[in-house]
């Protein structure tokens, strides 16, 4: 049908053909994805962040700790023994910029939370080496001792919700009144920050009494890491023990 002599002996021809037929794969794999809602497969239990919890992240990810610790568990068996059940992408589906990390100076923290208590990890955020003499992680003791600026919270949730986190108006307009009910257990607010966040749990997480902490909100932040999801209700995990 062509004349395939003439378009091998010129390379102009040659060029245009090559991305004619590239282009039709590049749009058959990348079209699609423009018209899906998601590509993530929903998986229960995953739940926005609190406003206390995204604030911590945005200390987390002020302070770079994405340069030493990682937020993905591969799917192979040396990590799953170490971690526990490798990360879904669910999981980091609210994360925006995600915290996957490449580097792993220290371990992988996709799963840290609930793996120490909230003591340990004021102790080990304030001095690592008072708890791991070895450690190389640098000490961050200021944390304990500025206050959490959060006035500005409930815009911090209006942008996630601009990239797609959906935290609704409810959760924007009381995104101050949940934050700081999350840091008083015995407060009235508790029962209705858990109705919007289900499973989030309300403590004083940096231990010493005064205003909201740096130190309370990135604690929080690492203790709900990796524990939204039941896996006891997964079979998946079987298939790499
Ligand atoms: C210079 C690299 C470095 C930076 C930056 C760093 N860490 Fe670490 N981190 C380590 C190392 C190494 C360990 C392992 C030794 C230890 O426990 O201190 C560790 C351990 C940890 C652990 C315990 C993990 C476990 O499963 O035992 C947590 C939690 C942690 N880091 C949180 C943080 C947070 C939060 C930040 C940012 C505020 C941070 N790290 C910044 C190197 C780093």
């Amino acid at each position: 049908m062509f004349d395939h002599g003439k378009i091998e002996r010129n390379s102009v021809l040659m060029l245009i053909g090559i991305l004619i037929v590239v282009s039709i794969g590049g749009l058959i794999e990348i079209a699609p994805l423009f018209y899906l809602e998601s590509s993530i497969e929903k998986v229960k239990g995953v739940r926005p962040y609190t406003p206390l919890e995204l604030a911590g992240r945005n200390i987390y990810v002020r302070e770079g700790c994405y340069n030493c610790h990682s937020q993905m568990i591969r799917p192979f068996r040396d990590e799953v023994e170490r971690y526990g059940h490798y990360s879904l992408a669910a999981e980091s589906m609210y994360d925006h910029p995600f915290q996957w990390g490449s580097k792993r100076t220290g371990p992988d923290l996709a799963r840290v939370g609930g793996k120490y208590s909230d003591e340990w990890h004021r102790t080990h955020l304030i001095r690592p080496r008072s708890l791991v003499p070895e450690s190389v992680m640098p000490g961050y003791p200021f944390l304990a001792k500025t206050a959490l600026p959060y006035g500005d919270i409930d815009g911090h949730l209006s942008a996630n919700r601009a990239v797609g986190v959906p935290y609704s108006d409810e959760m924007i307009a009381n995104a101050k009144a949940d934050l700081e009910a999350q840091l008083d257990p015995d407060s009235d607010g508790v029962d209705a920050l858990v109705k919007r966040y289900p499973g989030a749990k309300a403590r004083n997480f940096d231990l010493k009494v005064g205003p909201p902490s740096e130190l309370d909100a990135l604690i929080a932040y690492l203790q709900v890491l990796g524990t939204m999801v039941d896996f006891s209700a997964y079979k998946a995990e079987e298939n790499l023990r």
